[in-house]
């Protein structure tokens, strides 16, 4: 990649394979697993090996040139009726992160366009294109995201938004990194955010090898935090936003969005592009993703609850555009979102 991050890479591809960071055992190890089967790709997005909507969609980019080697190889002729069939295999894996479809569509567009030459080039120079405008989508965002901040201050953040959810540098936490830079944000509070604890394990590591300050806490601390005046934005990415600037995002972010309003805190959302789905005229219609009952009911794999509970486990949810300040993409940033507002932003070069 070219882009000007070089930092945590969650996604590489070495030769002739795709490298995944294994984020289910990040901070403890730092182990790549290589793919060369999209099955195995589809996994991997499913089991959190790689995660966060960007990276999503990245990977599945990957996965499918991974699919037209394997299936070129099989046979010259029909190749494009059987790799639909390793589309719908990737498309199944996670339901929410929009840009998971986009990216598929995206390599779609360009496997309905080859006509005589290997499959292979030409859909990986696509994949890269797909990474490097990521990473540089991160960027934009970052500046248009320090630039509202108006005094140096502390913000919260959930889930992971970071370098490891995306191409690199992060969204959420590529604007943290700017405004940081910037001495726009001093401090980072970040939410430890159960079941899959990416806050603790993922945004914390980001932040500590950046040496940018950062506090955990239980996501129950969160309306403590904000009453204490402790920080002045939350500032979160998101799967998917829907045409009238509703957002979904990590299980916990609708919390903190109306604790954000009732404490006169500002609330910033951070998303290329790529995660806006224009089809979807509200949240109402965002599919959101039930995970197992045991992610749950376990913690680092442990059973920690009584037997016999059940658990209930979305892994997003939806907060409405009323309680969003900002929505910050590469191409501008929207403010007080509404359908009209969302429309005028998609639609500007
Ligand atoms: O379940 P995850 O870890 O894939 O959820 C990730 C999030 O909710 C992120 O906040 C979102 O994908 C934005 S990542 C830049």
């Amino acid at each position: 990649m070219s882009g000007q991050y070089v930092g945590v890479q969650a996604i590489r591809w070495d030769t002739d394979k795709l490298l995944l960071l294994d984020q289910r055992i990040l901070p403890d190890k730092e182990e790549y697993i290589s793919y060369v089967d999209v099955n195995a790709v589809a996994d991997a997005i499913r089991n959190m090996v790689v995660r966060g909507a960007p990276a999503i969609g990245i990977t599945a980019a990957y996965g499918v040139v991974l699919a037209a080697r394997a299936r070129f190889n099989a046979s010259l002729s029909d190749w494009k009726q059987q790799i639909e069939s390793d589309l719908e295999t990737l498309s199944l894996s996670r339901p929410t992160a929009v840009n998971l479809f986009w990216a598929i569509e995206r390599m779609r567009r360009v496997i309905n366009d080859i006509s005589n030459e290997m499959p292979e080039p030409v859909l990986l120079a696509e994949a890269k294109r797909i990474h490097e405008e990521d990473i540089q989508a991160c960027h934009r965002m970052g500046e248009l995201g320090a630039a509202l901040i108006e005094k140096p201050c502390a913000i919260l953040t959930h889930c992971n938004a970071g370098a490891l959810a995306t191409g690199g540098f992060g969204t959420a936490l590529g604007v943290v990194r700017a405004g940081y830079s910037a001495g726009k944000i001093h401090h980072v509070y970040a939410d430890e955010t159960r079941p899959w604890m990416q806050g603790a394990r993922l945004t914390a590591w980001e932040m500590v090898q950046e040496k940018i300050p950062v506090t955990l806490q239980a996501e129950g601390a969160a309306g403590h935090l904000m009453k204490q005046g402790k920080i002045d934005w939350v500032i979160v990415g998101s799967d998917r936003i829907a045409a009238n600037g509703d957002v979904a995002n990590k299980i916990g972010t609708y919390n903190l969005a109306v604790l954000a309003r009732h404490h006169g805190v500002k609330f910033m959302v951070v998303a290329p592009t790529t995660t806006v789905d224009m089809n979807i005229a509200s949240g109402d219609d965002i599919p959101i993703e039930q995970r197992s009952a045991d992610e749950v009911l376990s913690l680092a794999g442990n059973r920690i609850a009584a037997a016999g509970a059940e658990a209930w486990n979305p892994a997003f949810d939806v907060t409405p555009a009323e309680l969003v300040d900002a929505i910050v993409t590469e191409k501008g940033v929207v403010l007080n979102p509404d359908a009209a507002r969302m429309t005028a932003m998609m639609s500007s070069q």
